[in-house]
């Protein structure tokens, strides 16, 4: 049968939360909501480091090794195009940039602090070592994320509008026209249970972390 969503019910879901969120941590970022800022982040967190599980774990066209192509597989889609049913090799590697960069920020914010009130929950880790590197990161990583994000935005549009190719619907539906998968997906459940691990990982890290010293 060759019925099946391209995208799965989790890799949908999960990414549908990725511009709602960037947007909340955009907005609280840059207004000094550290608080509200650092519960999304929780979130985006874990859904992150769930999507890249599930590059390993996860339904057939999900998984990274059915999508990454080598750099001549690359230049040869540049040079002549093609049609995949998953992520062309342009889409795979911007979604490992993306990925990683949201990893990034992420994890940076954890260490960081800003210049107010408020210490990410691991800043204290490791005696602080890692403060002023993370800051300093979440800030330029911030950067880098944002102009990427345009220009996944960007391609999106060039491929939707220009080239008609139907990607929005795609991982909105799961499959659209021919886009359909082969592969039936691997149970949704399978997504929750890592989603729990990880997000029990990161509050343990985050209940167990050292405090700020006390200097008085
Ligand atoms: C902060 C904002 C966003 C981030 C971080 C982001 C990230 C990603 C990532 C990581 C993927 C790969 C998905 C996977 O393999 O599971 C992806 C794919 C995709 N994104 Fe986004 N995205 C964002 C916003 C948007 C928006 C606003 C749209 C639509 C207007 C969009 C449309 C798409 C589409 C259509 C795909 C599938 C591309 C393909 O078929 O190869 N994204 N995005
Ligand atoms: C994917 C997750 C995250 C995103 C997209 C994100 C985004 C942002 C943005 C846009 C800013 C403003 C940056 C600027 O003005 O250059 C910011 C600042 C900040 N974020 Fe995050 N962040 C994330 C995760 C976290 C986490 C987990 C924490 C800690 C719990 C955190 C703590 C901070 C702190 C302390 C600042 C500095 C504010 C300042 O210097 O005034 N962030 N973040």
């Amino acid at each position: 049968m060759t019925n099946h969503a391209v995208w799965d019910l989790p890799s949908r879901f999960i990414h549908w939360c990725f511009p709602v969120g960037v947007g909340l941590m955009w907005w609280t970022g840059e207004t000094g909501r550290m608080e509200l800022h650092s519960y999304i982040a929780y979130v985006l967190l874990t859904l992150v480091v769930t999507r890249l599980a599930l590059g390993f774990v996860g339904s057939y066209h999900s998984r990274f090794g059915n999508f990454l192509v080598g750099p001549a597989q690359v230049v040869a889609y540049v040079r002549e195009g093609g049609q995949y049913v998953g992520h062309n090799p342009l889409g795979a590697l911007s979604t490992v940039a993306l990925l990683t960069l949201m990893l990034a920020q992420g994890v940076s914010g954890l260490f960081s602090v800003d210049d107010i009130a408020f210490d990410g929950p691991l800043a204290y880790a490791f005696d602080g070592k890692f403060i002023d590197v993370a800051s300093e990161w979440h800030h330029t990583n911030w950067d880098i994320l944002r102009a990427l994000i345009f220009l996944h935005l960007a391609a999106i549009a060039w491929y939707q509008w220009r080239k008609r190719q139907p990607l929005i619907q795609a991982m909105w539906h799961g499959r659209t026209g021919d886009r359909v998968g082969e592969q039936a997906p691997v149970s949704t459940g399978r997504t929750i249970t890592i989603a729990v691990i990880v997000a029990a990982t990161l509050w343990l890290a985050i209940t167990y972390a050292p405090e700020a010293p006390s200097y008085y």
